[in-house]
């Protein structure tokens, strides 16, 4: 039996991140994970391989849509779908091969295979090279994450019907994909296949896609994947699928009731949240238990037993690496007995369609059901220099500040390569800044980052540029 300070179950954002704080701050860790790479959801089927496929099929859209015909720049690509995958596989090849150096770097110890709480600090893991190892220690930290939830009668094969992994490795372009959930996964994958030649129809039960967005920012990103060619069927509801050889006939219904349709597919992805994963952890062992969602407790990381610590996908608050990420090393450093936060109200959402979509704090809705006193200031991209000469204008910079004290709540962007300026106003949130910091605060010229500082304007009605 082996002795530690901390182990911890699950090898992806969260995981790892904690075990290399671990390792650095000299604690003596393990990391357990049953996949035969490192890195989670986010570097082998998540985040990483879907930014791999969009990146490729944008560049594909602009070289056969005629994107770059119209810069002067002449080609006539042909679609090797099969060498996109590869590129794709080597990108994240390297990425979890990069964990394993960081591993060995920091003395984390990656103990293969699944693990199961085995009463208070004991860890047994079913070894994937047979046979069972139990760990003994001080802490625990639980990371296990998250899978896609299912929709009962549309089972998913992987095959016809399909979750984010399969949309991530299809042998051929869909003639016709229908995905179902208008969320941050059907709208980024539908993004991959349409530009690569499908019919793409999103399915989605509320009336508006991307529920939590603002509600502008979300109107403006369906008008402009309308545009784009995705169909949308929104209030409706998926009540049936029937498999066939060649594809799927789906049955549909509005969401309130009514007459049902169908509507024939070649491959369906069923993209409708996730759900956190605690399979055979043995979390009765120490008493612990889940919540309706399948969530487990967090009280500042820890689980409500002492010695168990929970963060990432599997616990409450966004599904999203960088959050897992944060609550990794804040609950490490609790754990080596440092004072450490995550600060909940400024995590940044980004969605990597064409155009991207990224926020940071509160949407205008939110602000209005708490009855918060707010200006809004709003620049658009059709009137930013960088974006005309690239003609890249769709879209807009909107932030939201308290009408008092002009601090910024809330920041929502959408427009070109947007996900890399958020972080701009993270930090300026960070740091309790005003909208009239950012309108003072000198920006390069010509930059799409000037639509934000101009947006800062916006609030005092100082705009110059618009
Ligand atoms: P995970 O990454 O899910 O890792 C958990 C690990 O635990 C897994 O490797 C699993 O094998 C292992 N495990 C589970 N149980 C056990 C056990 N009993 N024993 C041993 N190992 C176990 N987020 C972003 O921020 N940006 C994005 O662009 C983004 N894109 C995404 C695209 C897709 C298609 C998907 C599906 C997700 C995306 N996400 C994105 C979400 C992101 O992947 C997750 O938020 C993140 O991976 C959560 O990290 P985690 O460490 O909590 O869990
Ligand atoms: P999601 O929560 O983003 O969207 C799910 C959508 O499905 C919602 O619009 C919901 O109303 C709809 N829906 C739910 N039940 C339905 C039903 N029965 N029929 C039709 N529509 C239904 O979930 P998604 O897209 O599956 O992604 C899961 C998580 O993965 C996200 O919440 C996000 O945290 C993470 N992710 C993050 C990315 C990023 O940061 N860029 C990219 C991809 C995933």
């Amino acid at each position: 039996m082996s002795s530690y300070d901390v182990v911890i179950i699950g090898a992806g954002p969260g995981g790892y991140n904690a075990a290399i704080r671990a390792g650095q701050l000299g604690l003596k860790v393990a990391c357990v994970e049953g996949r035969e790479t490192l890195g989670g959801t986010c570097l082998n089927v998540g985040c990483m391989p879907s930014k791999a496929l969009l990146h490729a099929s944008e560049l594909y859209e602009a070289a056969a849509g005629g994107e770059l015909s119209a810069l002067g720049v002449e080609v006539t690509p042909t679609l090797n779908l099969a060498q996109m995958m590869k590129q794709k596989a080597d990108s994240v090849e390297a990425l979890t091969r990069g964990v394993e150096f960081l591993f060995r770097k920091n003395k984390v110890e990656w103990v293969k295979g699944w693990g199961r709480i085995d009463g208070p600090g004991r860890v047994q893991v079913k070894l994937s090279e047979g046979g069972e190892r139990l760990l003994e220690t001080r802490n625990i930290v639980i990371a296990t994450g998250s899978e896609p939830a299912p929709l009962p009668g549309v089972e998913i094969d992987n095959a016809r019907i399909l979750d984010s992994t399969g949309a991530l490795a299809l042998p051929e372009v869909p003639k016709h994909l229908v995905v179902i959930g208008a969320g941050v996964i059907g709208l980024e994958l539908g993004s991959v296949w349409r530009r690569l030649g499908s019919q793409v129809t999103v399915v989605e039960y509320l009336e508006r896609i991307c529920p939590g967005l603002d509600g502008e920012t979300a109107k403006t990103l369906q008008r402009t994947l309308s545009k784009q060619g995705m169909s949308f069927k929104l209030g409706t509801k998926v009540t049936g699928a029937k498999t066939g050889k060649s594809g799927v006939t789906l049955t549909l219904e509005p969401a309130v009731g009514g007459a049902s349709e169908t509507l024939e597919a070649d491959y369906v992805l069923v993209a409708i949240g996730r759900r956190p994963y605690t399979k055979g952890l043995g979390l009765e062992s120490v008493g612990l238990s889940t919540d309706k969602r399948g969530m487990l407790g967090n009280e500042k990381h820890q689980s409500g037993v002492p010695g168990v610590w929970v963060i990432g996908d599997v616990t409450s608050g966004p599904m999203l690496a960088h959050k897992a990420e944060d609550e990794a090393v804040a609950c490490i450093e609790r754990i080596a007995g440092h004072a450490a936060e995550v600060n909940y109200g400024v995590i940044p959402g980004v969605i990597y369609t064409r155009p991207e979509v990224a926020s940071v704090g509160k949407g205008e809705e939110e602000l209005k059901a708490e009855g918060r006193a707010y200006k809004v200031g709003k620049f658009p991209f059709t009137a930013n220099s960088r974006a005309k000469i690239n003609h890249e204008t769709e879209g807009f910079v909107k932030i939201l500040a308290d009408a008092n004290t002009d601090q910024i709540l809330g920041v929502h962007m959408i427009g070109p390569s947007v996900g890399e300026l958020i972080g701009e106003y993270c930090v300026a949130m960070e740091f309790s800044a005003s909208a009239e910091d950012i309108a003072l605060t000198c920006h390069p010229h010509p930059t799409r980052s000037e639509a934000g500082r101009q947006a800062a304007m916006g609030v005092h009605g100082w705009t110059m540029q618009a």
